[in-house]
Order: structure tokens, then sequence, then C-alpha cells
């Protein structure tokens, strides 16, 4: 065989094997739902960003530079998080719902106190809506699961790994 005609071959078979896993395991019927649940993630992920800003912008007193710079951390990462899910939801062939909009529609996170002023107030706030987003995803991770999308199961994976470290920094602020 010439050359070129097993370069060919070999171009041709890899390309069929990666269009194969990008169709991958999940279902057309299934898929939707599963957008859903992104979707909703999604949303929560956005309205902590927003609201680990608020934190991070109204804060006062003492402790203020490391509390301060934690909370642009959390929205800076989270931030990383909820990209990850708008392009996963756009990879299932769904669209990404993030409009400030779709954030009061659907976020589940209990609506920020615009009023606070003391760290230990933020830093409470803020832990309990890492946590409710950390559970989110482990919510996610099961969903895939149950239709064997096992990339969407590991993102879900990793964004609450990531969260329940920043649950853990901020916690630890509170503690002492
Ligand atoms: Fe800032």
């Amino acid at each position: 065989m010439k050359t070129t005609n097993k370069l060919k071959l070999q171009h041709s078979t890899t390309t069929q094997s990666a269009n194969s896993m990008l169709v991958f395991t999940v279902q057309k019927n299934k898929k939707s739902s599963l957008i859903d649940v992104l979707n909703q993630v999604l949303a929560s992920t956005l309205d902590l960003k927003l609201q680990a800003k608020q934190a991070h912008w109204n804060l006062k007193g003492p402790n203020f530079i490391s509390v301060h710079e934690l909370f642009d951390k959390v929205a800076s990462e989270v931030d990383e998080h909820a990209d990850t899910l708008a392009e996963r939801v756009m990879q299932l062939g769904g669209q990404a719902q993030g409009t400030s909009q779709a954030i009061v529609r659907t976020s589940i996170l209990p609506v920020y106190p615009t009023n606070l002023i003391k760290a230990a107030d933020h830093l409470a706030a803020i832990a309990n809506a890492i946590g409710i987003v950390s559970k989110l995803n482990c919510d996610l991770v099961e969903a895939a699961d149950s239709v064997n999308d096992v990339v969407t199961a590991d993102i879900g994976t990793g964004i609450a790994r990531g969260l329940d470290k920043l649950h853990w920094f901020v916690r630890s602020h509170l503690q002492g």
C-alpha cells in the first residue's frame, strides 16, 4: 500500500471513531432532560457568581482584604464552572440559558440580602449558597449517570470538587 493511501485510511478510521464518540451514548430522547438539568445548574451557578461579587463589594470590617479577595476567588472560579456547564449544553445540542431573566426564573438560591455588611454574615450566606450549588452538581452527576453520559458526570464531579474546596475556605473564616 502506498504511504499516501495508508495515511488516508488512518485518517478516515480516526474520523469515524471520533464521530462515534461524539454521538456517544446519550439517546436523543434523554438528552433534552439532561440539558434541562444542566441549564438549572447553570442558573444557580451564575447566581452564585453574582452573590460572591455582591459580598466582595459590600463587605466591611476586620480581615477585610483576605475575605474581600476570597470572595473574588469564589466569583472567578464559579464563573469558569458556569462556562463549562453552558458549553456542555451546546455540545449536547441544546441552548444555554444564561441571561439575567433565566437566572431569576430558574436559580434555586435564596435571594441575597442587599443590606449585609459584616464579614461573618457574608461568609455564612456565601457558604450556604456554595453548598447548594455543590449539591446541585451532585444531582447533575446522578442525572448524567442515569443516561450513561460519563462526560457530563465528570463535569459535575469536577465542579462539585472545586466548590467543596471553596466551601472549606469560606467556612474556615467562620471558625476559631
Ligand atoms: Fe474587585
